[in-house]
This record gives structure tokens, sequence and C-alpha cells, in this order.
């Protein structure tokens, strides 16, 4: 019996990640480094800190902590103004229905995310209403693939580890979810994500019963 639903936000219920790109890309160039969109793929799930750090590794600068402090305020304001810019459009296909569909079975549904900006996120998306707990960057001291954020979500909705499913983009994540005790649905690329119980290209057209079924099937 599943008993919990924690979703990752980024590149799972939105496609936050070219928006982080183009912040990340500005920065980048104004500091003459050649950040590209395959570098992108690093920074999924990665926190903002680490992003950077990743960034300037690329370049191979050294900075003080200070002055990193404030390149990552500067990407953060940049991002801020696309995220500000978005609408309940830019939900991922079938998202929305899939949480209410949870939300019906009388499933928890938790986020689970390592952006600081994620109540700001499903503010815009308008879908603040449909989770029971919010776990953000703000919560939680050790990043994917370190289980806290989703055994903080379980906690948040009294759920057994086991009882959870987690729904992640990144292979950080699924590593998180297992580290949890949790099964893992991988939402992309089954190569990408080949630790993942299972892998679906995303929610369009999903019911819950039929997520259950085939995972049931996987994991036994
Ligand atoms: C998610 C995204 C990452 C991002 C991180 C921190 O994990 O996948 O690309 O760097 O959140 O986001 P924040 O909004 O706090 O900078
Ligand atoms: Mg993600």
């Amino acid at each position: 019996k599943i008993a919990a639903c924690l979703f990752d936000l980024d590149g799972v219920l939105v496609d936050t990640a070219r928006y982080h790109f183009l912040a990340w890309k500005k920065l980048a160039d104004e500091l003459g480094i050649d950040f590209t969109l395959e570098h992108n793929e690093l920074l999924k799930g990665v926190s903002r800190m680490d992003s950077l750090d990743i960034i300037l590794n690329i370049g191979n600068l050294q900075l003080s902590q200070e002055k990193k402090n404030a390149l990552a305020d500067q990407k953060n304001q940049v991002y801020l103004e696309y995220i500000l810019q978005m609408n309940e459009e830019e939900i991922l296909p079938g998202v929305k229905d899939f949480l209410t569909a949870l939300r019906k079975l009388g499933v928890g549904v938790a986020l689970g995310s390592a952006s600081k900006n994620a109540p700001l996120i499903l503010e815009r998306l308008k879908i603040g209403n449909l989770f029971d707990a919010v776990i953000d960057g703000t919560k939680v001291s050790k990043a994917k693939p370190d289980p806290e954020v989703f055994l903080k979500g379980a906690e948040a909705l009294a759920a057994k580890p086991a009882a959870c499913i987690v729904f992640e983009d990144a292979i950080a994540g699924i590593e998180a979810a297992r580290n949890a005790g949790m099964m893992a649905v991988g939402v992309g690329d089954p190569q990408t994500l080949s630790r993942a119980n299972l892998v679906i290209s995303g929610f369009r057209g999903l019911t819950p019963e039929h997520l259950f079924q085939q995972i049931n099937e996987h994991t036994t």
C-alpha cells in the first residue's frame, strides 16, 4: 500500500531547467566562462552554491566565499525575473490531474526540492494547495543524494519510507530516494535514470492506479 508520493520540483512538475540555464549562462558570460547546455545537465538537482562551484571549475576560476555569495545572489536575481513571469500554463502536462487523483485516493503528497525558490514557484503555478508538505532548500542541510529531503517529507506525512514513492529527474535524486529506502520513479530518459525502479516520460494520461500497478511489477 502506497502511503505517500514525494515529488522533486525542477524537471518533474515544471521545466525550470531552462531558466536556471539562462541565468547561469548570463553570469558565466560575464565571467568569461564558456558554459554550455551540456554543462547544465550537471547542475540538475544540485544546490545553488554547488552549481556555482561547478561553473567556476569549468572556467578554472577560484574566488573568495564572499565573492561567490555575491555571484550566487546575482544569478538568483536573474532567475527570479524568469520565475515571476511564470504562470499555471507552465505546469508539465498531466501533473495537476495526477496530484489531484492522488489526493482523492488519500495518498499523501509532498514536495522534496533543493530549491529555495520552491514555495514561490508553487505559488506561481497555483498548485501549493495540492501539497500536504513542502520540504525545500531552506529546510535541508544535506544535498541529494543524501536522503534528508525525502525522509523529512515522509516524516511530515507520517509515512513509512518503504511505503513512499519518489518522482525524480536527476540521478542524485534517484539515489537520494534509494538511500531513503523508498521506491524511485525516474521522469525522463531510462538510460540516464537506470537506477530508478521505473522510468516514465511524464504524467500525461497517467493514473496513480496504473503507476502503482507498474511499480509493483517492477519491484517484486
Ligand atoms: C533544483 C534544481 C537545481 C537548482 C537547485 C537550487 O535542485 O534542479 O538546478 O540549482 O534546485 O535552486 P535554487 O532555486 O535554490 O537556486
Ligand atoms: Mg529535478
